[in-house]
């Protein structure tokens, strides 16, 4: 994707609802200007405020932020505290402690409801279950869960014994969960035998066999297996242990383990422009912090609301606004196991209505997935729910055509909810650039503003401010509490990957292209500036499907990923391959594409399988052998390929390129 196009000319602006925003937190511009103002006068007493204010302190901070071995900054370093008990504990003998926690729907429709006086029990219990197999503070537990309830008890338990946890989301291969159990040194796994999902139960301990069949994990010593339906699974024995087992006789009391702020809590694996994907490790209480306080400001909280975030714990989304940030904020939340389409596409807005959900946030691919069904099926249309109850919309993971958000804000916020397009990342822990419900003024398919607090700049490639209008890089200029300390096992790639030393050293490079308005200085996100695609909100490097494609040593002999536009997926990966026989066409290239997609989904998940792939009998190069992926990001398109082809090796190739078989 070109990621720094031209501006966006969209005029239309959305004023906040003059009676919501009189009583939300942060009410009105000159609250968040106010908010700003502090931040930029009093960086680390604004900072030190909030984090008393916010979070529950074992032992109190003296210090906010240690700067001297930037960029691995600390924050509050000398503070202790625990993640679970300032999500549960800290409720009790509150008002909160006998209010709903979780709404938990199944794939079949049962609900069940869960307080916080009972999580608090069911997660204590799950503690001692881990603490009883000699796990403790510091050892990673893998997580490689269904989209349920106890997927968040097995994190909040890892929390409270100061276990750091890395989640799987659980539609990744056998390969990719072996990966990452070997690079975090997991000593233990937690699954289930299956994952309902759109009426089909699709295994997932199965999947973690595989895993651990291939080699190298000895370390893991427990796989512990909730048993989410009645198909029984193979257990190993002297390894697995059923979570009735597990829980046989642990008591349902629990102290937190209060640890240092800077204990890493999770490290989540997301793709990067190599090959390798790289462990994101984040802070217990800079983390945590920032999850608690954009649920408040992002999301204008209050004690009534009824809030849905749909992501899987499996992504940064799923941590923290499913598993730390509603809890920390006393929140009554939804939890969904099943997909949006079943048992029809009106699923979603059938439940905000079954649940009186009053905060509704998705991701754009499934709010264009559910226009296109609903507009051709008035049975699966917004309409047909009462849809009264919602206040705030949301969006994440990927940036949302104007289209899909006039269609958001009319058919699903009856023009009265604002729709908050939350930018951040998973390297970011909690929203970056967002609107504020109760304040800022709404233009389609624009972040809008930065966070107070977070100062997000438009730089050139040497670090120099760009004036509005103009595209350029996206940067952070200062540190903020949750953001990525490092990557796990790889502080040279963490250096490297987001503080290049071209622009100072100082600056943390997003990888995406922004530009900020003329008029209001809003930032819109043109998309990623690195070899990352956006499929679905999902984040994948194209050399980690490159190297899946070549990995089949048998067929292939070269391939090269890039992403095109995609009107439902946001980006679709395309793959160009040159097989290690002859060209394939007709029947044997579609037969072949199947089996190389297949290939891919084994390797690395079924979403990362390619949606267009085409045959070659080479790729595009330079004379000195670089494969010009600018033209192939044009083939891809389907464009005249207008770039310069004089340095190209073997310019035949690309009317083969061109055609699809
Ligand atoms: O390119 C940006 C896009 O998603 C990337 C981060 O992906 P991930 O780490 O998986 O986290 C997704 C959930 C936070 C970013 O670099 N992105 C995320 N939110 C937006 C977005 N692009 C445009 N608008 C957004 N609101």
């Amino acid at each position: 994707m070109n990621a720094i196009e031209s501006v966006l000319i969209e005029n239309r602006v959305f004023a906040p609802n003059a009676v919501a925003a009189a009583a939300a937190r942060i009410s009105g511009m000159s609250a968040y200007d106010a908010l700003c103002a502090e931040a930029e006068r009093d960086f680390e007493g604004f900072w030190e405020r909030l984090a008393r204010a916010n979070l529950v302190w074992s032992k109190p901070f003296t210090k906010v932020l240690d700067e001297s071995n930037a960029p691995f900054y600390k924050w509050f370093e000398d503070g202790e505290l625990n993640a679970s008990a300032n999500c549960l504990d800290k409720h009790m003998g509150t008002p909160v402690e006998h209010k709903t926690a979780v709404i938990f729907e199944a794939d079949d429709g049962a609900v069940t409801r869960t307080s916080y006086r009972e999580l608090l029990s069911r997660v204590s219990q799950f503690a001692n279950a881990l603490l009883a197999d000699g796990i403790g503070k510091g050892d990673r537990v893998l997580i490689y869960m269904p989209m349920t309830l106890e997927g968040v008890i097995a994190m909040q338990a890892c929390a409270r014994i100061g276990a750091t946890h890395s989640v799987v989301f659980g539609g990744f291969s056998a390969k990719a969960l072996h990966e990452r159990i070997i690079d975090a040194g997991a000593v233990a796994v937690i699954t289930a035998n299956y994952q309902r999902r759109g009426g089909r139960e699709l295994p997932l301990k199965a999947i973690v066999d595989e895993g651990l069949a291939m080699g190298g994990c000895e370390t893991i010593k427990t796989v512990f297996v909730y048993q989410r339906t009645a198909n029984p699974c193979n257990m190993v024995a002297g390894r697995d242990k059923t979570f009735a087992e597990a829980l046989a006789g642990q008591s349902d009391n629990c102290p937190a383990l209060a640890v240092g702020a800077e204990h890493p809590l999770f490290v989540l694996y997301t793709s990067g422009s190599t090959g390798k994907p790289k462990g994101v490790q984040h802070s217990t209480g800079g983390y945590l912090l920032w999850a608690k306080l954009t649920m408040d400001w992002t999301f204008d909280l209050q004690p009534s609301d009824v809030f849905w975030c749909t992501a899987d714990i499996g992504w940064i989304t799923g941590h923290s606004y499913v598993a730390y940030g509603p809890l920390a904020a006393g929140a009554t939340q939804i939890i969904y196991e099943g997909v949006p389409t079943f048992p029809n596409a009106g699923r979603f807005w059938q439940m905000i209505e079954r649940h009186q959900c009053t905060i509704f946030y998705t991701a754009p691919t499934a709010i264009r997935s559910l226009i296109k069904a609903a507009e051709s099926d008035a049975n699966v249309h917004p309409a047909r729910s009462n849809l009264g109850s919602l206040r705030i919309l949301g969006s994440v993971g990927e940036p949302i055509n104007p289209e899909a958000w006039m269609w958001y804000y009319r058919n699903v916020g009856g023009e009265r909810c604002p729709i908050v397009d939350t930018f951040w990342q998973t390297e970011t822990g909690g929203h970056m650039i967002t609107p504020l419900p109760g304040a800022t003024p709404l233009v389609p398919g624009s972040c809008t503003l930065p966070l107070p607090g977070i100062m997000a700049a438009i730089v050139d490639e040497a670090g120099h401010d760009i004036a509005n209008g103009t595209g350029g890089l996206l940067v952070v200029k200062r540190p903020w509490p949750s953001m990525i300390r490092t990557i796990w096992n790889d502080p040279e790639r963490f250096k490297k990957a987001y503080f290049p030393t071209e622009m100072g050293g100082k600056l943390y490079l997003a990888g995406d292209g922004a530009v900020r308005s003329a008029d209001r200085g809003y930032f819109r996100i043109t998309g990623r500036i690195d070899d990352v695609l956006n499929v679905s909100g999902h984040r994948l490097g194209t050399m980690e499907i490159e190297s899946a494609l070549v990995s089949h040593t048998v067929l292939v002999a070269e391939a090269a990923v890039v992403g095109r536009p995609d009107d439902l997926t946001g980006e679709a990966v395309c793959a160009f391959v040159v097989l290690k026989g002859a060209r394939p066409t007709g029947d044997a290239a579609a037969a072949m594409a199947k089996e190389l997609r297949d290939w891919v989904a084994k390797e690395i998940g079924p979403l990362a399988k390619p949606k267009d792939i085409r045959f070659a009998e080479n790729l595009p190069k330079t004379r000195s052998g670089k494969i010009m992926r600018r033209l192939l990001r044009s083939v891809a398109k389907g464009e005249a390929v207008t770039q310069d082809t004089s340095t190209l090796e073997n310019p035949a190739i690309l009317d083969q390129l061109g055609q699809a078989w």
